[in-house]
């Protein structure tokens, strides 16, 4: 079985004495799946289930990420978003459906989709007696990187993350965003072609945060890889995901473009600045047809329009009864806004 590192504190997991080496070469899965990639899902999932006991967790999953996406499985705390990643990697047993990764059955194929795939969960997977840079010597050797490969890999990475100048660290004293940044280096070492992050960027400071999500558009952009996030910052998904899945209660509710989400949330907005706003105005502005709600708060006028709603007739109406406009922004609702009206549907 390959190692797991961070899959779980009960996973196997390769010692730092070296004993339980990986059976596999990563070197292999270095621009592996092209195939792949333009055919076949690299994930497919059809009504996955998983109890523990008489609770299902996760409850007829089925929805397919095609390679190269950047996926944002969204839902709240216990909504099973961390158990679908286990199962997923075989780490855990369907108790119904089926998970399939680059064509492999997770039950039959799981250290073929371990071998290509690179796993940041909960647990960051760390020695913490030893430094930032004999934790990454240490996985490239359980990945069969050659001395060469490690050196340079751990040094690029390390450098990225800006953690090259405590390289010599133990990793025991660092903060939880220092460690992350480290696991997130440990994730990439190998050049994985489908990575799982489950909630990456909680605990990093905001720069780190945004170069983080900079490195996840680019590992999917240029680089062709898949990922597989989770995450509770809205905003995030929304900026890096293709695709997102909201899951409730271990059910899927809502799976497409985050556009394709904001816009099921309710029509194009606008809202207006303006000076000189008054009752009579944001009457006749209530009057027209394009305009669904308007409301005046704090001098703008935030507006739900209709379809195909022309927001320079209502400003053209504004100044011709004596307001002073400033600013018009036009939007949609946001993906947090979408995914809040989805839990308040289904409560
Ligand atoms: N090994 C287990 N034994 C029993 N129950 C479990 C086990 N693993 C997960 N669960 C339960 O399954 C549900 C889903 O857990 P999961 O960790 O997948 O949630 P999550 O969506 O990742 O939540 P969070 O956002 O808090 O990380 C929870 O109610 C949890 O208690
Ligand atoms: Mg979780």
């Amino acid at each position: 079985m390959p190692p797991c590192p961070g899959y779980g504190r009960n996973e196997a997991a390769p010692r730092p004495d070296g004993t339980a080496v990986a059976p596999y070469r990563a070197a292999n899965a270095v621009g592996c799946g092209g195939s792949e990639r333009v055919t076949t899902p690299t994930i497919e999932v059809d009504d996955l289930g998983r109890d523990f006991g008489g609770f299902r967790a996760v409850d007829g999953l089925s929805f397919a990420v095609p390679a190269g996406t950047v996926f944002g499985f969204l839902g709240p705390n216990g909504s099973g978003k961390t158990t679908t990643i286990r199962l997923l990697l075989g780490l855990l047993e369907p108790s119904r459906g089926r998970a399939t990764v680059f064509g492999h059955d997770s039950r039959l194929g799981a250290d073929e989709i371990r071998r290509r795939s690179g796993a940041l969960l909960e647990h960051p997977g760390l020695y913490e007696r030893l430094t930032a840079e004999e934790n990454l010597d240490f996985f490239g050797r359980a990945w069969r990187l050659s001395e060469r490969e490690r050196l340079e890999r751990g040094q690029e990475l390390l450098r990225h993350l800006g953690l090259w100048e405590r390289r010599r660290e133990r990793v025991g004293a660092w903060s939880r965003g220092q460690r992350q940044k480290l696991a997130i280096a440990r994730v990439l070492l190998h050049r994985p072609e489908l990575i799982f992050l489950d909630e990456p960027t909680a605990g990093l400071d905001p720069v780190a945060s945004a170069s983080l999500r900079h490195d996840i558009a680019a590992l999917a952009g240029r680089e062709g890889r898949t990922v597989f996030l989770t995450t509770h910052n809205l905003a995030e998904a929304e900026q890096l995901c293709g695709l997102v899945g909201v899951i409730r209660r271990g059910r899927l509710l809502a799976l497409g473009h985050p556009d394709e989400l904001r816009a099921r949330a309710g029509g194009p907005r606008a809202e207006i600045v303006a000076r000189g706003l008054d009752a009579a105005m944001l009457a006749r502005v209530r009057d027209r047809p394009e305009v669904a709600t308007a409301e005046l708060r704090d001098g703008r006028l935030l507006l739900d329009l209709r379809a195909g709603a022309d927001v320079a007739a209502i400003v053209a109406l504004l100044v011709g009864g004596g307001a002073a406009v400033e600013e018009v922004r036009r939007g949609a609702a946001t993906l947090e806004e979408a995914f809040l009206g989805l839990m308040k549907e289904t409560r």
